[in-house]
């Protein structure tokens, strides 16, 4: 059995730089007709050059005119209407990060004031530039999403003709509050579709489960797959692949972040066929996001095929979620 997917989009990707580009970039571009990049490099990306500069070299590590990088800017002061039209045909979205929550987000904003963001946002409304939020707050590790829907509800209702992605969901009250405003949309990973706590510190501690949003309670879990299956047209497949190298996860001090790029589609697949819901795959990694974002990717036929394998125990210097395990579809290459 096989299926093929038309131009399948990952709205949510860290690609790196350097070496760990090239390495990473292929599983992506392979899959992918297009991948929304996230900008939290060190540097982070804070002007239309390094954007630029940054898509050149995704595109050199990719090598192939069927997958195209959405590039992202990270907010870090104000916007004036006039640099956002500078910037908009470098970009897709601008990254909103609060301050030290999660990975290279030292930089971000240390608070999150409506009224001192109005200027930039409204430029943003008026120009349709989207907002992309990692929405955690400094809280409690299992509350810090939930303690965020204020804030999302907050800028939602404040900045009405904004569109607002709520980034990699990971509770049940990010559906609800998905739900209550036509211009909030959301990313869902693999990991926060699949897993829950216990694949993280259930059993033995598992460094490469670690990431944030942390992936949380079974209730959490069934409440996304539920949307996910309902086939809600506000959600899209974002992977969050976020790689570190291996010492740096098997730490005392380990870094937050699941490479997951390798085994997306195939666990995405066999996620939808074991729920009778194969149809609907289509929409999730590519359709929803195109009418979100109104882009239109690449022309590029991805096809799996129902057959087993075991993922590698190791890539690069990395080690890919799923890694010694079996997974019930392959990508045709
Ligand atoms: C990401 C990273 O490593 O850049 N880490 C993560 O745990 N997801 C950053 C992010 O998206 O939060
Ligand atoms: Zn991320």
């Amino acid at each position: 059995m096989s299926l093929t997917l038309n131009s399948p989009l990952d709205m949510h990707l860290h690609l790196r730089d350097d070496a760990m580009l090239s390495h990473v970039a292929p599983y992506t571009a392979e899959q992918f007709a297009g991948a929304m990049v996230m900008p939290n490099l060190l540097p982070p990306l804070t002007t239309k050059e390094a954007i630029d500069a940054y898509r050149k070299r995704i595109e050199t590590a990719t090598g192939r005119d069927d997958f195209r990088p959405y590039m992202t800017l990270f907010l870090k002061e104000t916007l004036s209407y006039e640099r956002l039209v500078e910037l908009k045909p470098s970009i897709i979205a601008v990254k909103l990060y609060p301050s030290g929550v999660t990975t290279n987000s030292d930089t971000g904003l240390a608070s999150i004031d409506v009224e001192g963001l109005r200027p930039t946002l409204e430029a943003m409304s008026e120009l349709d530039i989207p907002l992309s939020i990692h929405g955690e707050t400094n809280g409690f590790v299992m509350d810090r999403e939930k303690e965020f829907m204020p804030i999302f509800e907050a800028l939602a209702a404040a900045f009405p003709k904004l569109k607002i992605i709520m980034e990699h969901i990971s509770s049940k009250e990010a559906i609800t509050t998905l739900d209550k405003y036509p211009n909030l949309y959301a990313t869902v990973t693999v990991h926060h579709l699949l897993l829950t706590l216990d694949d993280v510190i259930g059993g033995m501690l598992q460094p490469h489960t670690f990431c944030k949003p942390i992936i949380k309670t079974p209730a959490d879990r069934d409440a996304i797959q539920r949307a996910v299956l309902s086939g809600h047209p506000k959600i899209m497949f974002g992977s969050d692949s976020a790689p570190h190298p291996k010492e740096k996860k098997e730490s005392a001090a380990g870094s937050a972040g699941i490479f997951s790029a390798p085994v997306v589609l195939p666990l995405l697949a066999d996620f939808f066929d074991r729920h009778g819901k194969l149809d609907l795959l289509q929409g999730f990694v590519s359709d929803h996001a195109q009418n979100i974002y109104g882009i239109t990717p690449p022309e590029h036929i991805v096809t799996l095929e129902k057959a087993e394998w075991v993922v590698p125990e190791q890539i690069f210097d990395v080690v890919p979620l799923f890694a010694g395990q079996k997974i019930s579809y392959r990508l045709v290459k």
